[in-house]
């Protein structure tokens, strides 16, 4: 298992990391996926995350408040080898609950 710190993954420039999601930062904010993904934990290795958090944001753009079922169906062509999926899906159920 890795030990990477989200905040390591987030400014190494890690081809897999939060780098590439840059565009959804607003300024030195994050989206709230990301800080969502940091604050649930749902980062690891951070292999999967720009896929997950890609498809989160097209989920809840289309469906700001999805059930459970809409979160694993819309992240399921993601693999995550780390998480279980558990905090990811609760990370994104938090974003999906809150007023954006
Ligand atoms: S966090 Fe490592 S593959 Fe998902």
């Amino acid at each position: 298992m890795f030990q990477s710190q989200p905040d390591e993954i987030l400014n190494s420039g890690h081809p897999f990391g939060f780098h590439e999601l840059g565009h959804l930062r607003q300024g030195e904010v994050l989206h709230p996926l990301q800080e969502a993904f940091i604050q649930k934990g749902a980062i690891q290795c951070g292999m999967c995350t720009p896929g997950m958090i890609l498809s989160a944001k097209a989920l809840v753009d289309e469906n700001p408040h999805p059930t459970e079922i809409d979160v694993r169906k819309a992240i399921a062509g993601n693999l995550c080898r780390c998480t279980g999926y558990v905090k990811i899906v609760d990370a994104i159920l938090a974003v999906s609950r809150e007023e954006r």
